[in-house]
C-alpha cells in the first residue's frame, strides 16, 4: 500500500489546474446506460473511483474507451446485475440503479456497506423508485428492483433525517427521464454535480427543468440518445487546495474553477482572515497575515459543504483563538479529529460538533487515511507541521484527488509518494 511522506514547513506558491469532478462524473457515467447510442465525456478525472465505474459499466457490457480524460462509452447490450465485488467497493455505485431499471425495467444491485463516514443508507433512494411504480425486494444484501409494467412519473419528495440525498435525487433524475408522464421532485438536491448531470440528459434529449434547485420537474420521454459532454470542475479539490493556500499559504491560484461553486468555502476563509480574490475562471488565495477562528456548520448545497468540513480542521488547528466545527449530514464524520490530535491538535468532539483550539504549530507523525476527505485533511495539516507526516492507506486519496501529489509539489510542498 503507497504511503505518502509529507515534510511540512515549505510554503506554497503557482498555480494549480482543477480537474473534472468525480461527483459530477459518477453518475453522468451511470447515465450513459439510458442508451444504445455512444456518449463521448470529457474531463473524467483519472481517480479509482471513476475507474471502478467504467470496470462495472464494463462488467454490465458496455464498451469503454479512454483516452486520458476523455471516455466514449456505448451500452448496446447490458444486462441488469451489477457485479457485487465492484460494488461493494464505491457505494456510489449506487446510481447504476436508476438508468438499470429505465433502460430494462428491472436491477439487482448490491446494498451499499456502511462506511467510515457513518451509516450509508439508501431507503430514500428505494422508496423514490417505488413511488414510479417499481417492486422493491431486498434479498441476500442485493436489491432487486422491478417495473415490468414500466415506470410512471410521480411528485416524490426526498427530504431525510438528515437533508435531501444526492445520488438518490441523480437517481430518480435518472428513472423519471423514460418513465411515462411528469415527475416532480421536492427537496431535491441543488448539488452543482446534480445539475452538471441534467445537463448531460438534456443532451441526451430528456426534458428537465429546475436542476440546481430544490424542485425538478422531469417530463419523461420514449428514448434517449447519445450526447457529447465536458464535466465540471471539481468544487471540493478546488476547496482543498485553497485551504492548503491559507494553511501553508504564501499564496496560490486555481485554474479552471467556477467561484460560485465555492461561495461557502470563500466567505469562511475570508471570515477566517485570508485573501481570496475571485475571478473568471480562476481563484486566487493568500494567506492572511492575521488569522483567526471561525464557525462551520455543514448543510446541503449551497451551505457549507461536508466534504470540506475535515479540511476546514486542519486549517482551524494551527489558527490562533477558537473554532467550531458541527457537521450536520454525516454526524459521525470526524475520523480526521484523532489522527489529528496525534499530531498535537487541540480538539474536543461533543457528538456532531467539534470545538478546536489553534495551537502554535502541529508536529508530524505517522497517520492514518480513513477516507477520501480525512485523508486529504491530513496531507493539508502536514504541510505546516514540523517535522514529516507519514500517511498511510494512501488508496482513500487516489479514489478522488486526481495526482494530488505531483500538484502539490509543483506548488513547492515537499512530498514524496512511497509505494510500500
Ligand atoms: C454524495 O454522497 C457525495 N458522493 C458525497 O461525497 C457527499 O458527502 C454527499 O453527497 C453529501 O453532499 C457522490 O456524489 C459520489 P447523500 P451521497 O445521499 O449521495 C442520508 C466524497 O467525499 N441518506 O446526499 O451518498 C445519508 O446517510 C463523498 O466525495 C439517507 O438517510 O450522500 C446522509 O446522512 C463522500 N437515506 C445524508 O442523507 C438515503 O436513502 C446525505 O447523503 C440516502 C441518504
Amino acid at each position: 500500500m503507497d504511503k505518502l511522506l509529507v515534510h511540512g514547513g515549505h510554503p506554497l506558491r503557482g498555480v494549480v489546474t482543477i480537474s473534472g469532478s468525480k461527483n459530477a462524473s459518477l453518475p453522468i457515467l451511470a447515465a450513459t446506460l439510458l442508451t444504445d447510442e455512444p456518449c463521448i465525456i470529457r474531463r473524467v478525472p483519472d481517480v479509482s473511483d471513476a475507474n471502478y465505474m467504467l470496470q462495472i459499466l464494463q462488467n454490465l457490457g458496455a464498451s469503454v474507451e479512454r483516452s486520458s480524460g476523455t471516455v466514449r462509452i456505448e451500452a448496446e447490450d447490458i444486462r441488469p446485475v451489477a457485479p457485487y465485488d465492484l460494488v461493494r467497493k464505491m457505494r456510489a455505485s449506487i446510481c447504476v440503479m436508476g438508468p438499470l431499471l429505465a433502460r430494462l425495467g428491472e436491477v439487482t444491485v448490491s446494498l451499499p456497506g456502511g462506511c467510515v463516514i457513518g451509516d450509508r443508507p439508501v431507503d430514500l433512494h428505494l422508496r423514490a423508485m417505488e413511488a414510479l411504480g417499481a417492486q422493491v425486494e431486498v434479498e441476500s444484501g442485493n436489491v432487486i428492483v422491478r417495473a415490468p409494467d414500466g415506470l410512471r412519473g410521480a411528485e416524490v419528495n426526498l427530504r431525510g433525517k438528515h437533508g435531501t440525498t444526492v445520488l438518490g435525487t441523480d437517481n430518480l433524475m435518472m428513472a423519471a427521464v423514460l418513465a411515462e408522464g411528469v415527475t416532480v421532485i421536492e427537496g431535491a438536491a441543488a448539488e452543482p454535480e446534480v445539475a452538471d448531470l441534467a445537463d448531460f440528459l438534456i443532451g441526451m434529449g430528456a426534458k428537465i427543468e429546475g436542476a440546481g434547485s430544490q424542485r425538478i420537474e422531469i417530463e419523461g420521454v420514449s428514448r434517449l440518445g447519445g450526447t457529447e459532454h465536458a464535466v465540471i470542475p471539481d468544487r471540493i479539490e478546488a476547496g482543498t487546495f485553497m485551504v492548503a493556500a491559507a494553511l501553508a499559504g504564501e499564496e496560490v491560484e486555481l485554474r479552471r474553477v467556477l467561484p460560485r461553486q465555492v461561495v461557502a468555502v470563500t466567505e469562511v476563509l475570508r471570515a477566517a482572515g485570508h485573501d481570496v480574490i475571485e475571478g473568471e475562471g480562476r481563484i486566487t488565495v493568500r494567506r492572511g497575515s492575521d488569522p483567526k477562528g471561525a464557525r462551520i456548520v455543514t448543510e446541503p448545497y449551497p451551505g457549507f459543504p461536508t466534504d470540506m468540513q475535515a479540511q476546514m480542521c486542519a486549517l482551524f488547528a494551527t489558527t490562533p483563538g477558537i473554532s467550531v466545527v458541527t457537521e450536520t449530514v454525516f454526524p459521525e464524520r470526524f475520523m480526521h479529529v484523532a489522527e489529528m490530535k496525534r499530531m498535537g491538535a487541540k480538539m474536543e468532539r461533543t457528538g456532531g460538533t467539534v470545538v478546536i483550539e489553534g495551537v502554535e504549530a502541529l508536529s508530524g507523525a505517522p497517520v492514518m487515511a480513513s477516507d477520501l476527505r480525512a485523508s486529504a485533511a491530513l496531507v493539508l495539516a502536514g504541510l505546516a507541521a514540523h517535522g514529516t507526516t507519514e500517511i498511510n492507506r494512501l488508496y482513500h486519496i487516489d479514489r478522488g484527488y486526481e495526482h494530488i501529489d505531483d500538484k502539490l509539489q509543483a506548488l513547492g510542498a515537499e512530498v514524496e509518494r512511497r509505494k510500500d
